[in-house]
């Protein structure tokens, strides 16, 4: 390895939430095979992937399954690894928000901002879209919605601490002017450039009072910190930054690139480098900003269908397939389909067909031909089509190492292809079962030595996108050691004299699309799974019966403060008796005759010695109850109507 070759990369973290689908996969896969084809070249590489674990957001999913954020938290990683594992990514360290380092190492740099005096206590009004964590301002609303997802955003009003960011517009403009490297794609750049710096960068909102899954302020802990600024620090505190074992931080830091989805590329590429710049530390040297994975070219969720486990995929092929398939057939940086049938197409074609028949018919016919031994004699002359077998072998890895500095990443697996494709045109014109025939044994040898030094010269740069596959390969044709580094691959002739090959077992199986082929298989454990998660059918909501009430009585229950005794018409002959703790919220005549919504099938409970038939529908939490109050504007509902 050389001295000072380091290479720094990190997808970013994840959020728990949800399921995991090809989509979700598709960051970490590429930045395992940008990390592969790092340590290919000898760079002393470390791939950090990880989980983003505070905020609103999960606080509400654990409190919906009635767990505690951290019990939530866990059962997410848990999977997350386990994907991982399947996936075979080779990650160096995983960062989690709640190790105890990375939540250390956040109070001290938000310390270190503040008392550098950026970052200031103020009043946030405003715009924040809970899904996204996102703080918006009028203006960037799209049609009053979030601009990021399109859902409601809800107004907050609370004491806070905010970021200068717009002390950094200048600088941020200036650096990314000076290093065109920074931010790619460029029109990622440009789009940002005109979203938000032409309208002025605005301080930053970085912390809540309402939310309490986070990060304490250590100076005014009602304060826990804006998820984002948690968030992005994981790629400095993953290395140990602000700890006395800062080794890695020296070593590693600035990180060589960040892959994100497209949806989060301003975070990285405003918000990040601008506390870097705070904090004084240098910027990674790119911010590369990933395109979607659709299915079927539709956005990946459980209503479309299209949502499915990886693993799915996986077990009906081979993990290889899954990789080769989401790296050569989308563009880097642009959004890419997912097809199942053009999956199974590119598996039979490209895989089975193309690379699997190439090894397999080489294999076959030296063993028959000469007991799988490898002749090499360099004293022969080379035929046309030799010349351009080799001419092509050499160049093949040369192009690659130029597509993959660039992140052409498909471009450089295709290059891979094309040697396949050239072997394979090879054997049909150098004829071996000709050769073998005629007993033109020297000629047989000269083709079967470069068609398994041309399999070696593919099998290397395929480690790139593949984890099994190669090592099947080398030992098919057995090369080790020396003859399978990477610039092995750059030459040649490098294959020994008497080098032994023997036919294994065939490496894509085809396949046929059958319906049952990505079927999802185990109905009752995704069941369970479901419903550890909160989720219920459409059947089971069915079960809840809605109906339409009038509150025709309203009395006090004698022995508590918080209960009345309500007698509501809900169609039926006779009036039912449901008790509710809404006293502190309503007085009696607030209620009279108020058409609400009352759920009817709930098993009768005794309160205060009543039996309650039936409850009424309403929001908030102890300071503020409403209840769901039908308006009678257009006209009333009748009593008993059906709510779905
Ligand atoms: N937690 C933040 C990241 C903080 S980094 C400091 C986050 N998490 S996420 O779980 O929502 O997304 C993680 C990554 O998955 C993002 O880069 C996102 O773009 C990516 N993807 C999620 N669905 C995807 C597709 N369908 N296709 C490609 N990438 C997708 O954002």
């Amino acid at each position: 390895m050389e001295e000072n070759k380091k290479y720094y990369i990190t997808t970013p973290i994840y959020y728990p939430s949800g399921d995991f689908h090809v989509g979700t996969c598709y960051c970490t896969l590429m930045a395992d095979t940008l990390a592969r084809y790092k340590r290919l070249r000898g760079y002393d590489v470390f791939f950090m992937t990880g989980t983003d674990e505070h905020g609103q957001k999960i606080e509400e999913k654990a409190k919906a399954q009635g767990i505690t954020p951290k019990e939530y938290v866990d059962e997410f990683v848990a999977r997350a690894k386990d994907l991982w594992k399947v996936l075979k990514i080779s990650y160096n360290k995983y960062i989690r928000t709640t190790d105890e380092e990375h939540v250390l190492a956040v109070q001290k740099i938000f310390e270190k901002l503040y008392n550098k005096g950026d970052i200031y206590k103020g009043e946030y009004k405003g715009l924040y879209c809970t899904p996204c964590e996102s703080f918006w301002t009028e203006t960037q609303l799209v049609d009053g919605k979030c601009p990021d997802c399109g859902r409601e955003v809800k107004e907050v009003k609370e004491e806070s601490y905010f970021f200068r960011l717009s002390k950094y517009q200048d600088r941020l403009l200036k650096y990314y002017e000076e290093h065109p490297e920074f931010l790619e794609p460029e029109k990622r750049k440009n789009e940002m450039i005109k979203n938000f710096f032409d309208k002025g960068l605005e301080d930053l909102c970085v912390t809540r009072t309402t939310i309490d899954w986070g990060i304490r302020v250590p100076f005014d802990p009602k304060h826990t910190v804006y998820v984002w600024l948690d968030a992005l620090t994981n790629y400095i505190n993953g290395l140990g930054y602000t700890t006395d074992n800062d080794e890695m931080f020296k070593k590693y830091w600035p990180a060589d690139i960040h892959l994100v989805g497209k949806e989060i590329f301003r975070f990285h590429a405003i918000i990040w480098p601008a506390i870097l710049m705070s904090l004084d530390l240098p910027l990674p040297g790119k911010i590369f900003g990933h395109g979607w994975l659709l299915v079927n070219n539709k956005k990946i969720s459980k209503s479309f269908g299209n949502y499915k486990d990886p693993r799915v995929y996986i077990n009906a092929t081979s993990v290889d397939a899954l990789r080769y398939y989401l790296i050569k057939e989308i563009t880097f940086g642009e959004d890419g389909n997912f097809s199942e049938e053009l999956f199974v197409e590119r598996v039979n074609s490209d895989l089975s067909n193309d690379l699997g028949n190439l090894v397999s018919r080489v294999t076959a016919m030296a063993e028959k031909y000469n007991d799988g031994i490898i002749v090499k004699k360099d004293n022969l002359p080379l035929q046309d089509i030799d010349e351009e077998l080799i001419s092509v072998a050499k160049q093949t890895v040369t192009n690659i190492e130029k597509y993959m500095d660039e992140l052409k990443t498909n471009e450089a697996i295709a290059e891979i292809w094309k040697l396949i494709s050239k072997a394979n045109k090879y054997i049909d014109l150098s004829t071996p079962w000709i050769l073998a025939k005629e007993g033109n044994t020297d000629r047989l040898n000269q083709v079967l030595y470069n068609l398994v030094e041309c399999i070696r010269i593919i099998a290397i740069p395929l480690q790139i996108c593949f984890v099994d596959t190669p090592n099947k390969i080398f030992n098919q044709i057995g090369v080790s050691g020396e003859d399978i580094t990477w610039d092995s691959a750059k030459e040649f002739g490098v294959l020994k004299n008497g080098t032994k090959v023997s036919k294994g077992e065939i490496l894509f199986p085809r396949v046929e699309l059958t319906e049952d082929l990505f079927k999802v298989e185990d109905e009752e454990e995704n069941k369970e799974s479901e419903d550890r998660k909160g989720i219920i059918t459409i059947d089971e909501l069915d079960k809840v019966e809605l109906k339409v009430g009038q509150i025709k009585e309203v009395e006090k229950v004698a022995k508590s403060k918080k209960l009345y005794k309500l007698q509501v018409d809900v169609g039926e002959k006779e009036l039912r008796t449901i008790v509710s703790g809404i006293v502190p919220y309503y007085k009696e005549e607030e209620l009279l005759n108020k058409q609400i919504v009352v759920v009817t099938n709930l098993k009768p409970a005794k309160l205060c010695g009543i039996e309650s038939n039936g409850m009424l529908l309403a929001a908030g939490d102890d300071d503020v109850v409403k209840l769901l109050i039908l308006d009678n504007n257009n006209g009333t509902l009748e009593n008993g109507t059906n709510i779905h």
